[in-house]
């Protein structure tokens, strides 16, 4: 019995400096990049295939795995190819998981395009002054052709 009781006395530092060792209880749980699927390149995350069997019967794959979006981007891009690409229509199921399958792992990073640069930040535009008004001047003075009719 006393040996019993020498021991967990012995060991209960040891847990309780286990436990709150600075950096354990943050650390992140190391997930691992999905495997690429050696024929068409694609993730091979959850339903893979199913994004495979519908978007690959008219391009490759790199039409989308180069492109970049989040679930709003390509949910417009599944509209846009069904109107003009001649994508049969989805069930909105199949939808949601193509749309979270793209979102997911072909997802806005830190490699996505900024967003265009507001008004007040950009350069003044030479052509928007100069250029445009030795243009207006030709043009009045007869230097330049009459615009052609349109046809
Ligand atoms: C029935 C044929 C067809 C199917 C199926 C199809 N696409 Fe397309 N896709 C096209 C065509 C045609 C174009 C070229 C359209 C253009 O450039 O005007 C295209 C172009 C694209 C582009 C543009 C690439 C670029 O260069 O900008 C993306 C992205 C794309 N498809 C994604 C998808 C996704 C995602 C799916 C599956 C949900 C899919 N496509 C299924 C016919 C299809």
């Amino acid at each position: 019995m006393k040996h019993v009781a020498l021991k967990t006395l012995l060991l209960l530092p040891l847990g309780w400096m286990m436990l709150t060792a600075p950096g354990l209880a943050e650390e992140k749980p190391v997930v691992a990049p999905p495997e690429l699927d050696p024929v068409s390149g694609m993730k091979m995350a959850e339903n893979w295939e199913l994004v495979r069997i519908h978007c690959t019967v008219c391009h490759s794959p790199q039409q989308y795995l180069r492109q970049k979006g989040n679930a709003s981007t390509w949910t417009e891009t599944i509209r846009w190819m069904q109107k003009s690409g001649g994508l049969w229509p989805l069930t909105q199921e199949t939808e949601t998981k193509i749309v979270t399958y793209l979102a997911q792992n072909y997802g806005p990073d830190e490699a996505f395009r900024r967003a265009p640069l507001s008004g007040y930040l950009m350069p003044v535009n030479p052509y928007g002054s100069e250029a445009k008004r030795e243009f207006e001047d030709k043009k009045k003075s007869g230097a330049l052709p009459p615009t052609p009719p349109p046809q």
